[in-house]
């Protein structure tokens, strides 16, 4: 947290309307005689909160410059009702894609959308990294079809399986054992040259974060989830890899390939290109177990 930060007020359009000051969640801003001072109990977890309800713009925020607050469309103007539920309809996990580079600045769209997103503290620890090089996204693949196949050794026999249980307790080994027919299914189409791994995407993005805070990790995962938002609105597919992020938590060689630094967790994985297939409705959705008081 930056708990140095103290924003500033400009007398010469400040209102006083309080308007900073309600809004200030820490109560770091105070109505003095003069109009709002940064003298309250604080800290300032840097929200941008005062900056963003100020109808004089009247806040400067240290460490922040005018051009990052945008202005808000009308909310006449902005995405209906309708619209979002469509765009929450639309986006699939996309397993088919055009053999067509991303160019970098749609890449770098997608990623500031994730950057919106709700962050613990507003730490915004988030790390990108963008993996396009059909080189390096086949070693990644490689590799994983290598764990893949040590852990099919791993469950090949009774006695192999008992032991599993033993070092990873039962939990653990049953979910492995669960797996089996998936892992098997991926190493065989791997054999036979398909890709079910990374889905011949041209593009893999790895969020991680440094440290495994939970809260952060936590974090990590809503910018994902405003990636494919913004993804599927810019008409492009996407697809969590779990298995890159499951297998790069526990071998050190796959978090090198990811370029994921050693002291950091990979948080989540997402390939993501031009879809090669239209779907033309939503899929289904179970009713959700819910309970209210
Ligand atoms: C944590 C997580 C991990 C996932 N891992 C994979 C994966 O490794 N490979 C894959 O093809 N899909 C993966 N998915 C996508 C799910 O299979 C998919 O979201 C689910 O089947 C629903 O389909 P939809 O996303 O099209 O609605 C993952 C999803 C989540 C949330
Ligand atoms: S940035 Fe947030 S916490 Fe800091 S003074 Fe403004 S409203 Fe308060
Ligand atoms: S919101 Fe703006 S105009 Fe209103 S009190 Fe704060 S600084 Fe002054």
């Amino acid at each position: 947290m930056r708990r140095d930060i103290r924003p500033r007020i400009d007398s010469g359009l400040c209102t006083r309307c309080g308007a900073c000051v309600e809004i200030c969640a820490s109560e770091l801003l105070v109505m003095g005689e003069d109009g709002p001072e940064a003298t309250g109990r604080g800290p300032c977890f840097f929200c941008g909160h005062c900056v963003a309800v100020c109808p004089e713009n009247a806040v400067q925020l240290p460490d922040t410059t005018p051009s990052q607050f945008k202005d808000l469309l009308h909310p006449e103007q902005a995405a209906g009702v309708d619209s979002v539920w469509d765009l929450l309809r639309r986006r699939r996990s996309v397993r088919r894609y055009r053999d067509e580079a991303l160019p970098e600045d749609i890449i770098r769209r997608i990623i500031t959308a994730g950057t919106l997103a709700p962050s613990a503290l507003n730490e915004q620890a988030w790390h990108f990294t963008v993996l396009s090089d059909p080189e390096r996204l086949l070693r990644i693949r490689r590799r994983i079809v290598a764990i893949f196949r040590s852990l099919l050794k791993m469950l090949e026999g009774r006695v192999n399986r008992m032991m599993l249980r033993v070092m990873l307790g039962s939990e653990t080994a049953d979910m492995l054992m669960e797996m089996q027919p998936m892992v098997e299914r991926l190493v065989e189409a791997y054999d036979e040259q398909q890709d079910c791994i990374l889905w011949d995407a041209p593009t893999l993005i790895v969020v991680h974060s440094a440290g495994d805070d939970t809260a952060v990790i936590e974090s990590s995962h809503y910018a994902v989830g405003n990636m494919m938002m913004m993804a599927t609105a810019m008409g492009l597919g996407t697809c969590l890899v779990g298995f890159v992020t499951e297998a790069a938590e526990r071998d050190s060689r796959l978090k090198e390939y990811l370029k994921v630094p050693p002291d950091h967790s990979v948080d989540a994985s997402l390939v993501i290109g031009y879809p090669a297939v239209e779907f033309l409705r939503s899929t289904h959705r179970m009713d959700p177990p819910v309970e209210f008081d």
